[in-house]
């Protein structure tokens, strides 16, 4: 089933549990995503990175072959633009049938934040797809350096009800202590629950989380309850096919390059399962 995440993160809000987005980048990915979700009878949204969309396959090749397995599936499947920065080839990807796009206009101001916003709710409900977007930062880590969230990129509980207000989005992502990418061995953030509370008390809008990887299932869970209906992860779902590559290659380098895709994919669907369960998804797929 293709649906939009609107009803989907609905329900979730209406239920007080979180709906789980994966990246994904290609078809294989993909797949292991929606194999994942089906396997623990749970709605799914598939994150496809704006950056990875133009780096592999664009929007105009890849769009409708995964529009397609996400009608074949058994469970509610989304096809979300995660971090759509570029606003042209945002409005591309809706063109191309993308049921949701999160509008990523966090690095302007508030006010120059939600006008840009604003004008792409507008637009996603022409195509009848939602929309999220960002108020305040997150940070990443890769091998460019470690840059952990700090202070100053909290999201403002005020700004972000205001905006919620005047944009109309369907959902917001909030920075509370999260950081995209893998955190160093051992380290566990701190999140500020405070802030999605008073969020949530403001407006009732679902609010998403992002890095959720490596967050910790504790702050997963206390999040859920705060007021989180989305929660972001694609490191853990990499980590867990690169993984399986190395060490099938250790073991033996002259492996069958099509039987090392085909594992590599599925060595991915048992993490994404874990986080549907740590989520409160499992089993949500229908009413
Ligand atoms: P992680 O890669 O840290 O899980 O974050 C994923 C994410 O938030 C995508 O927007």
């Amino acid at each position: 089933m293709y649906e939009s995440m609107k009803g989907m993160l609905a329900k979730a809000n209406a239920e007080g549990y979180a709906v789980m987005a994966i990246n994904a980048f290609n078809l294989e990915t993909a797949r292991g995503v929606i194999t994942a979700a089906e396997e623990m009878n749970a709605p799914i949204i598939i994150d496809l990175l704006q950056d990875h969309v133009k780096s592999f396959f664009d929007c105009d090749i890849l769009t409708q072959p995964i529009i397609k397995m996400a009608q074949a599936a058994s469970v509610p499947v989304a096809i979300n633009l995660d971090h759509g920065h570029d606003i042209a080839h945002l409005k591309r990807c809706l063109h191309e049938g993308f049921s949701s796009v999160m509008c990523d206009a966090s690095a302007l101001s508030p006010e120059e934040n939600a006008r840009v916003t604003r004008g792409i709710v507008e637009l996603a409900q022409t195509y009848g797809a939602s929309v999220e977007a960002e108020v305040g930062n997150m940070g990443r880590i890769d091998e460019s350096g470690a840059m952990l969230t700090d202070d100053e990129m909290y999201t403002n509980p005020d700004v972000a009800i205001k905006f919620i207000q005047e944009t109309g989005v369907d959902a917001l992502a909030v920075s509370y202590g999260s950081t995209h990418g893998d955190y160093p061995e051992g380290y566990v953030p701190t999140f500020h629950f405070d802030i999605v509370e008073k969020i949530k008390a403001g407006t009732g809008a679902p609010l998403v989380l992002h890095g959720g990887s490596g967050a910790g299932e504790e702050n997963m869970r206390r999040s859920v309850e705060a007021g989180i209906n989305k929660i972001n992860v694609g490191t853990d779902y990499m980590i867990a096919q690169r993984e399986f590559v190395a060490k099938v290659l250790a073991e033996n380098p002259g492996y069958d390059y099509p039987t090392l895709v085909e594992g590599s994919w599925k060595a991915g669907i048992e993490v994404i399962k874990r986080y549907i369960e740590i989520s409160g998804s499992a089993g949500k797929a229908r009413s």
